[in-house]
């Protein structure tokens, strides 16, 4: 077997499932879960509509490409979102559909990284796990950038020696970020694009909580749009990752796209078409249906609002919690260990969050870029989440 494999760390869940498998929870207490960031809002009907209909074409091979009409359908989607220029992202080369953004993100890496001596592939700390993974499967090391506070939970690019510049292949952006919901701003990404062109690196934006933000007026801005800004029409070097799952509420579908430099896109088609890895006929018309429709992701971040406001108000009391810019987690600082503030809390008041340093990684002076951390996912329904801050907030009270 492929020795590299014995770099994978076990998932964040799984150190979880250890770190509560021996606790008894009040059994009167039904189980909360803010552990998880996986939607709970019902997958919109103009989806699973569209699915049942074309539950027939299962009888037919999809193309690794996907039809012409679920790529015009992303890059109009890309148009209108990120205001680009008519027709300079195009649907023959510029986005290629995927099936959701973990194995694009897993699969673009693979054919991202060169292999030279001592590649790096750059990640956000803490982070989403597949970074870390991706890189080691494809032969380099994954380079850890501490996202802190006192950055604004946005890596210290200023703060990377040349030398480690020089060994960058592959450069992660998480904006809006997991866990911390940090949104990295135009001027920020700017930089980025001029060390990609210094460097010779490729810059991988994952913006799946994209769609996930307060101020109807100010979404996130995306790497796209900030190339489009600075005339970058070619999109040199540049790639984003978008999906459905939190968009649309649809992680069961599988959906999502990848989009930009088409110079990387032509060998990523390549490689997928060897990789196997084409989206069903009828989760590309249902993708279709939701890259076509704003107004269900509209009522969307309305659950979201509503939550976020009702469960910081009765937190903000006893806890360091602040609104993040953008996604549905909260990143609180722990009064406590956040590992022996997650299982307490478990065991007092059968409530699951997911201590920071399950997704952190210990830098050279021992510590964990997430530990004083857990995220909440305020994924469940708007009294869920009521009852489940009420509960932090009485487990707090009782330390
Ligand atoms: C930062 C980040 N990127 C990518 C993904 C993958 O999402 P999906 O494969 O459902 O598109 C997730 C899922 O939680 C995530 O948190």
């Amino acid at each position: 077997m492929n020795t590299d494999l014995s770099l994978l760390q076990p998932y964040p869940f799984e150190k979880l499932a250890v770190l509560l498998g021996n606790l008894n929870p009040p059994k009167e207490l039904e189980h909360i879960s803010l552990g998880i960031g996986e939607p709970k809002h019902p997958a919109p009907s103009l989806v699973t509509d569209v699915l049942r209909q074309s539950v027939d074409l299962v009888a037919n091979y999809p193309t690794t490409k996907g039809s012409q009409e679920l790529r015009e359908a992303i890059a109009d989607w890309c148009t209108r979102r990120f205001r680009l220029q008519a027709a300079s992202l195009t649907a023959d080369n510029h986005v290629l559909p995927v099936m959701g953004t973990r194995e694009a993100i897993f699969a673009f890496t693979q054919c991202a990284v060169e292999r030279k001596p001592g590649a790096l592939v750059f990640s956000p700390d803490p982070f989403y796990q597949i970074y870390e993974g991706a890189a080691y499967l494809a032969g380099a090391e994954p380079y850890f950038m501490p996202t802190l506070e006192e950055n604004g939970f946005i890596p210290d690019y200023d703060a990377i020696p040349e030398a480690i510049w020089q060994r960058c292949e592959l450069l992660f952006v998480c904006s809006p970020n997991n866990p911390s919901g940090a949104v990295h701003s135009r001027e920020q990404l700017i930089k980025l694009i001029e060390l990609a062109d210094k460097y010779d690196f490729i810059l991988a934006s994952d913006e799946c909580y994209s769609e996930i933000y307060f101020d109807e007026a100010n979404p996130p801005v995306g790497l796209l749009e900030v190339c489009q800004q600075i005339g970058r029409h070619d999109y040199k070097n540049c790639v984003v990752f978008h999906s459905l799952s939190k968009r649309s509420n649809l992680p069961g579908l599988r959906s999502g796209f990848i989009a930009g430099d088409a110079a990387l896109m032509k060998p990523f088609l390549l490689y997928r078409t060897y990789h196997g890895c084409a989206m069903p006929i009828q989760v590309q018309k249902g993708s279709v249906a939701a890259w076509n429709d704003e107004a269900h992701v509209q009522q969307n971040r309305e659950q979201y609002r509503l939550k976020f406001a009702a469960v910081l108000e009765i937190l903000a009391p006893v806890m360091d919690v602040k609104m993040p810019d953008a996604s549905f987690y909260l990143w609180a600082k722990t009064p406590i260990d956040d590992d022996k503030f997650t299982a307490g809390l478990f065991e007092q008041q059968h409530l699951t969050v997911l201590p920071g340093r399950y997704l952190s990684r210990e830098t050279t002076d021992g510590l964990y870029p997430g530990s004083g951390y857990v995220r909440m996912a305020l994924v469940a329904t708007v009294e869920e989440c009521v009852e489940a801050a009420w509960r932090i907030r009485r487990y707090i009270e009782s330390l």
